[in-house]
């Protein structure tokens, strides 16, 4: 690609194209991770690039020969790492194209076109996920910005209806405000009340049951009716398990005691609110959770749009603008509808709206349901396989989320209580490559996360990594 005229924007964006179509094209080959010999050719970019900058199609030329073979295949169906999604085909090519458009949607007057989309794609997840009329709902940069975002949103609330202006008067010497979480909560909800300025140490961490959910009788203790202000944050989709939190029964329990107006109950949903969106035998896992006052999730993760893609909703709009607004002599168009830079924490922003815009306009309701229920019916397939060949899986497998522990197998004695057999298989795994499997500590016992969040994978792709995983287990033991 070097010599020659300089490329024109459009012919280096046709080179773009063509190696991310040869990329996807073989998205589905080989290994699901980069082998070590791809992680060691990154030592080839240029250090010196920043002295002796590269023609532009030499740097793409760069990005394709090494950066590809690098990159780990979270799209290829058979990546069940974390609660990685995949990428939706209509996304992607929405958003090369909205990068193309370079549109900053902190106001409309800078975006007609991303605000329309904005307006449309969060009135759709809205709708999706059940959530009042009369939401507000944002996008930002993913789940633990969103958890942030509603987070202080609920505290300035709060501490208003007590009588505090967080604004003006910050947090010393504020009123008490209690918090109330699971002790399942995901790490990011812990580190937005850090951010918060809420303290730690001052959560009451509620115990929770064998799958991860909130203990509604623990709950109904440490929330009486004599409780002040009280910001409750529950969970929509355990990291671990899948499972949900009884949302139902902790707002019926607010509302029995009388304190419900003086609670702020959040929901992380960061992809466990997408149950909502399901068929409709799978949505009474999140029953209730409508009754909440804000919720966090995920177009990044189940939704499968590109990333950093996340979204806060809170049922009332005058809060969020009241915690998230600003001003600027040169700010014209603020007062719009929505007006993105006082509906969030970022004033210039990328058109997170757009991919979401394709994925939603062309799988459409059905489309979406379909997507989240194959995946929980590949987790339990996945679930199944393992178990029938004596592997232990840890919870009841309700969502796209599974876990299994290793022990020796049916006829052989046992040496340990399967940690060191289970941290043994998921490196096996992640060393042969057909498949990516992470690991996590599950109440006391080490456990491989299946995570079935790229909505390209299919059951071949399960039985693959099935066998993948069982053939490690095999030589492991
Ligand atoms: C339940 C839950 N909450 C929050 C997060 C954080 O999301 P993000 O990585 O988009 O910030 C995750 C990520 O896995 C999650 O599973």
């Amino acid at each position: 690609m070097t010599g020659g005229s300089r490329p024109t924007k459009a012919e280096l964006l046709a080179r773009a194209a063509e190696a991310a179509g040869r990329y996807v094209a073989a998205e589905r080959d080989g290994r699901a991770s980069p082998d070590a010999d791809a992680v060691a050719a990154l030592a080839g970019f240029p250090a010196d690039a920043l002295d002796h900058p590269l023609p532009a199609a030499d740097a793409l030329d760069l990005l394709d020969r090494l950066g590809s073979p690098a990159a780990v295949r979270t799209t290829g169906g058979r990546y069940f790492g974390f609660v990685n999604g995949g990428v939706d085909p209509a996304g992607l090519a929405a958003s090369v194209l909205a990068g193309a458009w370079d549109q900053n949607l902190a106001l409309p007057v800078m975006s007609p076109v991303g605000a329309h989309l904005d307006t449309m794609a969060t009135a759709w997840i809205v709708d999706l996920l059940g959530l009042p009329a009369g939401t507000l709902a944002s996008f930002c940069a993913g789940a633990t910005v969103a958890n942030l975002t509603a987070i202080v949103t609920a505290r300035d609330a709060l501490l208003r209806q007590a009588g505090w202006d967080v604004r003006a008067r910050g947090l010393a010497g504020a009123p008490p405000l209690a918090i109330a979480t699971s002790a399942e909560i995901h790490a990011s909800v812990n580190k937005a009340l850090a951010v918060a300025g809420l303290g730690l140490d001052t959560v009451t961490v509620v115990p929770t049951d064998g799958c991860g959910r909130l203990d509604p009788a623990a709950f109904a203790a440490a929330v009486g009716p004599g409780a002040g202000p009280t910001l409750v944050i529950v969970q929509a989709g355990n990291v671990n398990t899948g499972h949900s939190d009884p949302f139902a029964a902790v707002i019926d329990h607010l509302e029995a005691v009388g304190v419900r107006d003086r609670c702020w109950v959040h929901v992380d949903g960061a992809f466990g609110l997408w149950a909502a969106a399901a068929a409709p035998d799978r949505r009474h896992l999140v029953a209730g959770v409508d009754r909440a006052d804000s919720w966090a999730t995920d177009a990044h993760k189940w939704l499968n749009a590109p990333y950093d893609c996340g979204l806060v909703a809170v049922a009332d709009p005058a809060t969020l603008r009241a915690a998230m607004s600003m001003d600027a002599a040169y700010v014209t168009g603020a007062g719009a509808e929505r007006p993105l830079m006082n509906l969030g924490l970022q004033m210039s922003q990328a058109a997170r709206a757009v991919p979401v815009w394709a994925i939603l306009a062309t799988r459409g309701r059905a489309g979406v349901a379909d997507a989240v229920e194959r995946c929980c019916q590949l987790a339990d397939r996945f679930a199944r396989r393992l178990a029938d060949a004596g592997v232990t899986i840890l919870a009841p497998v309700v969502l796209n989320q599974a876990l299994a522990s290793f022990g020796p197998g049916p006829d052989e004695e046992r040496v340990d209580n399967g940690d060191a057999l289970t941290d043994a298989v998921i490196a096996a795994v992640q060393a042969e490559g057909t498949a990516w499997l992470g690991a996590t500590t599950w109440q006391g016992r080490r456990a491989m996360r299946i995570s079935v969040s790229d909505t390209s994978t299919t059951e071949a792709d399960v039985d693959r990594a099935a066998d993948a995983v069982l053939r490690a287990w095999a030589s492991v033991r």
